[in-house]
């Protein structure tokens, strides 16, 4: 695995590899990998012949500076767990490399940055555009992967994509979670031991929902209040949001027979965890087609 720190010398190295016809597949993150970034980087590697993983704690996606201060960051260790998945660069630019003296660009979309992180998170999702938007054009990669567990973002980079013309296929990636259920998070280890039990509440709540539309409601509303009623029984939460909305578009629908997206966000002291899950529709006799 190569590291590399310059624009240029990662542009260099794929521009060569794609003279030899190999494909690429790219892999953003900000580090402190964990099963999720794993699993994105072994489907990479699965499906290209290159994989460039990015590290870059992006500045200006965070609007908190705390929050920016005290992102877990181990680099050696993130090294050797991208060099034992195969990853073949490993592109690790500073702040000034991203975003040099006189940079002047924000990519926004729009009516998908307004709602549920997006309204609490002022600001964020427009660095979250912007950052994989000079991510995607760097690389020009055949593929580039992104998890389910951001799902807001993964409809949002899959908008700009399309919006911008950029070629490379997005790629949405299953949650890995611990054994509990808790969707795997860099920000996880700065959970105390109590608000780790705590926050299985987020994943229990998907599942009751989706177990209660198994059953009997279809009534996206009705699902999100249950949600909303699973996570406020645990005292150590702070629910942000818990809504069933359309997948793609994120607005509200009345009944989850459309498709829906089951979306939870709560704090546990000082640290913010989101969830999803997709619902299924009940599969029993009456709904088979
Ligand atoms: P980060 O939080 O490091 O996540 C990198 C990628 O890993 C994202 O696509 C995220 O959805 C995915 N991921 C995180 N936890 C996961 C899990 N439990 N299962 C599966 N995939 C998981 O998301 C970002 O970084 C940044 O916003 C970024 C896109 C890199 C832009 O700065």
């Amino acid at each position: 695995m190569q590291t590399i720190t310059e624009i240029a010398a990662l542009r260099a190295a794929l521009q060569a590899a794609r003279k030899d016809g190999k494909t690429i597949g790219l892999v953003p993150t900000m580090g402190a990998f964990h099963e999720g970034h794993l699993s994105l980087m072994r489907r990479a590697k699965a499906e290209n012949d290159l994989v460039v993983v990015t590290l870059f704690v992006n500045p200006t996606q965070f609007n908190d500076l705390d929050d920016f201060d005290r992102y877990p960051r181990d680099y050696n260790r993130d090294a050797e767990l991208a060099e034992a998945e195969g990853v073949d660069f490993l592109f690790l630019p500073t702040p000034d490399t991203m975003y040099p003296k006189g940079f002047d660009t924000v990519v926004v979309v729009r009516a998908l940055s307004e709602r549920l992180e997006g309204a609490s998170r002022p600001g964020h999702y427009a660095g979250v555009a912007t950052v994989v938007t000079k991510l995607l054009n760097l690389a020009q990669a055949d593929r580039a992967y992104f998890g389910e567990k951001d799902w807001q973002q993964l409809q949002i980079i899959r908008a700009l994509t399309r919006d911008l013309d950029i070629p490379t296929e997005i790629v949405g990636m299953p949650i890995v979670r611990e054994s509990d259920g808790l969707a795997l998070s860099s920000r996880n280890v700065r959970l105390s031991p109590e608000q780790r039990t705590a926050a299985r509440v987020l994943s229990a709540a998907l599942d009751n929902a989706q177990d209660i539309a198994d059953t009997s409601v279809q009534d996206a509303y009705q699902l999100a209040a249950w949600m909303r009623q699973t996570i406020e029984v645990q005292p150590l939460a702070r629910v942000d949001y818990a809504v069933v909305v359309a997948p793609d578009t994120l607005q509200e629908i009345d009944t989850i027979e459309v498709g829906a997206v089951a979306l939870v966000a709560a704090t546990f002291g000082k640290v913010r965890l989101l969830d999803a899950r997709l619902l299924r529709l009940p599969t029993g006799p009456a709904m088979e087609r």
